[in-house]
């Protein structure tokens, strides 16, 4: 049913704890399952330093969290706003049709941690 990466993704995850006084923090819950996300991201000069998550969900959720901070890490603030649901899923050689809403909690929580960032630096550079 799950591709072997999601497999990787789930029983190994990566990026997975806190950041300590974070540039950007976002959590959001999905509301089919009431599974949630929490990202923390570390930004310098409009660049993901570092990005951490914390995951209370599912198997898919875990996985898709782990492929995401992997997918921004290193690239600009402005590029991992363009991080898709459908590109991580892609990226973990697939999800099941019904496990589809949960790769948006990463997505949701990616962009939730951005616009915190941007909230709390309106004049920073984006890239
Ligand atoms: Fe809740 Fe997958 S069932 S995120």
């Amino acid at each position: 049913m799950y591709s072997e990466k999601v497999m990787d993704h789930f029983s190994n995850p990566r990026n997975v704890g806190e950041i300590e006084n974070a540039s950007g923090v976002g959590t959001v819950g999905n509301a089919k399952c009431g599974d949630i996300m929490k990202i923390f991201l570390d930004i310098e000069n409009g660049i993901i330093k570092d990005v951490k998550f914390k995951t209370f969900g599912c198997g898919a959720a875990i996985a898709t969290s782990s492929m995401a901070t992997e997918m921004i890490k290193g690239k600009t603030v402005k590029e991992a706003l363009t991080l898709t649901n459908k590109a991580v899923a892609e990226a973990l050689d697939g999800l099941p049709e019904v496990k589809m809403h949960c790769s948006l909690l990463a997505e949701e929580a990616v962009k939730a941690a951005i616009d915190d960032y941007i909230a709390k630096n309106p004049d920073a550079p984006l890239e």
